[in-house]
């Protein structure tokens, strides 16, 4: 799709949805997992002590406003292409927030295709520039540069190459990149699932093309070292799209007590350092070979 015709479906629907979640996304059970995934990869590999976090393709600013709750001293910068998803998020700053944290925040305009520098041009739409931040917005770099289904909207796997490449820019020697996306793998591992309950594939959105891995990912390491990748939503996704489904005569239903449950364990388990999150069922098999000496 190319970009007018994805800056209107964004636009019509920060119009129509404002402040509210589902302005970016109809599941509410995925932001939930999405925050705790990025929140913990925050605790684990961001040692400045008052980190500064841009997040390229923001939407409505849930992201921000759950990280700012949740860390006293991070500060984060929201930028998008919507001018009407970024005037939904300065309402919240400024409605919704304590002026502690409205301080903490920034949001602005701006096309991630243009990102390097400045992060946001306040001539260009609705802004909202938190006290904690000015000092940050003249220097230009940042501690985490993150996206959250930002870059499956734009137009060919060459497009997201370049401008992860250009986002980068953006970030400290020792700063890190959060890229929460769509992966067209797993989303084929999905259908698979689908096909074997008897369902017809789930297609890619038309706006959207899933992040490819010998065509984004493998040339992306020549950039950065990638420390670690977690499928966020696995189990999360199997229960959503494929076996809920199966029983629901096809349909998926975003706001299920079931699912609301199953998310609330998840991110439960997520914080228990001694469980792991794919050690589910009762029934294990163990295969043991003798020893070659007995
Ligand atoms: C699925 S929403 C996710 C919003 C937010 N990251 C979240 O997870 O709550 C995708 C967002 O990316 C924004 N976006 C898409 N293409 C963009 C671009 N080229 N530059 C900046 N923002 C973009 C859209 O306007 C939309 O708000």
């Amino acid at each position: 799709m190319d970009r007018e015709s994805n800056l209107n479906h964004w636009e019509s629907l920060g119009k129509a949805f404002g402040k509210n979640l589902q302005a970016t996304t109809k599941c509410t059970t995925i932001k939930l997992l999405e925050i705790d995934a990025f929140a913990d990869k925050i605790t684990r590999y961001v040692s400045a002590p008052n980190p500064v976090v841009l997040e390229i393709g923001c939407g409505n600013g849930f992201n921000g406003f759950a990280l700012l709750e949740r860390f006293l001293n991070l500060r984060y910068i929201g930028v998008d292409f919507s001018a009407n998803m970024i005037e939904a998020a300065c309402a919240i700053a400024q409605q919704d927030y304590s002026p502690e944290i409205a301080a903490r925040a920034a949001f602005g305009v701006q096309d991630a295709r243009e990102i390097a520098s400045p992060f946001f041009n306040t001539n260009a739409g609705p802004f909202h520039i938190g006290e904690a931040l000015k000092e940050v917005l003249r220097t230009q770099s940042v501690d985490v540069v993150m996206t959250d289904r930002m870059l499956i909207n734009l137009s060919s796997a060459q497009e997201q190459l370049q401008v992860m490449s250009n986002m980068i820019k953006c970030l400290n020697s020792d700063g890190i990149f959060l890229m929460l996306e769509n992966d067209a793998h797993s989303h084929q591992t999905l259908n698979q699932t689908r096909k074997v309950l008897g369902m017809e594939p789930r297609p890619v959105a038309s706006y959207n093309i899933f992040i490819d891995h010998d065509q984004v990912i493998a040339p992306f390491m020549d950039k950065m070292s990638l420390i670690e990748s977690q499928d966020v939503s696995a189990i999360h996704d199997l229960i959503l799209y494929a076996v809920a489904p199966s029983v629901q005569g096809g349909q998926i239903n975003y706001d299920s007590e079931l699912m609301k449950n199953l998310t609330r364990a998840i991110i439960e388990l997520n914080a228990t350092p001694t469980v792991k999150i794919d050690g589910f069922g009762q029934n294990r098999l163990w295969v043991w070979k003798k020893h070659p000496k007995n």
